[in-house]
């Protein structure tokens, strides 16, 4: 199994260069993927299952919920080993083709004002809808290996066919792309946009090395929601 971390490092981010305080966005859907490798987020999607990337089906992996800072415990705080990680049939190494997988929780996530989960998406989204960009981000007195801080930013979905003309874009299928609209000052990770969600619907996805410019390509979550269905009904 490939190990290699792409972390492909955009440069600048929407904050202004000037912005002081990063204060912590409400996305109490979102999960940490600890482990000893790179850095991932998935989303909680019912109280014991949590939908990711497939390439972060990693060594040691545990999901992290609630409050992510260390030195502030405010006891929303929860890490739970998987029991059971169902990758997405077709998911392949070689391609960034239906990079999903299904994390199986050991125990189900106990809800609070920061643990909640996300529901899916129920159609396609149209393009130029506004979405949220949700994901984590390391905060200024942060200088260790994993992020802490929830963030939020607002970008639009492209058509498809704009998208199959990006570079990024025409390698993909089954894919959602979105278009990060400001100018950047800042260095961060995939980790920092990691999910689209649109109308409080999750809708797309991050996929390993998927930005580039100013455009993100993400798994199209709508597409896949009859295998989620399927692999997660039972519980
Ligand atoms: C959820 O709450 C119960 C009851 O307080 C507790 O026993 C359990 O450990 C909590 N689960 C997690 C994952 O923290
Ligand atoms: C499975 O993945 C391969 C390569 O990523 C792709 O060519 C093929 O079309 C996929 N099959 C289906 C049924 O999606
Ligand atoms: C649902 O999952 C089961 C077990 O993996 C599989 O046999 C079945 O074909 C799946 N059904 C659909 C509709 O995907």
């Amino acid at each position: 199994m490939k190990l290699i971390f792409y972390l492909s490092v955009l440069v600048g981010t929407f904050f202004s260069a000037s912005s002081a305080v990063q204060k912590e966005d409400h996305a109490p859907y979102l999960v940490y993927l600890k482990s000893h490798f790179n850095p991932c987020v998935g989303v909680l999607i019912k109280k014991n299952w949590v939908l990711a990337p497939a390439h972060c089906y990693l060594p040691n992996l545990k999901v992290m919920l609630g409050n992510l800072r260390v030195r502030v415990r405010d006891g929303t705080e929860q890490t739970i080993n998987p029991i059971n990680i169902v990758r997405y049939w077709n998911y392949s190494h070689s391609y960034p083709q239906d990079d999903l997988m299904l994390i199986k929780l050991a125990n189900p996530a106990n809800n609070s004002h920061k643990v909640q989960p996300l529901a899916l998406a129920t159609s396609d989204v149209r393009p130029g809808t506004v979405c949220l960009l949700s994901g984590l981000d390391w905060s200024q007195d942060n200088s260790g290996r994993h992020p802490d801080l929830r963030q939020n930013l607002e970008a639009p979905v492209m058509s498809d066919k704009e998208c199959q003309k990006t570079e990024q874009g025409k390698s993909h299928r089954n894919s959602l792309c979105v278009k990060f609209v400001k100018v950047f000052s800042r260095i961060f990770g995939e980790v920092a946009v990691a999910t689209v969600i649109c109308k409080k619907k999750l809708q797309g996805i991050e996929v390993g090395h998927f930005m580039g410019g100013d455009v993100g390509i993400y798994t199209n979550v709508y597409k896949y929601i009859s295998w989620i269905e399927n692999v997660t009904k039972d519980t």
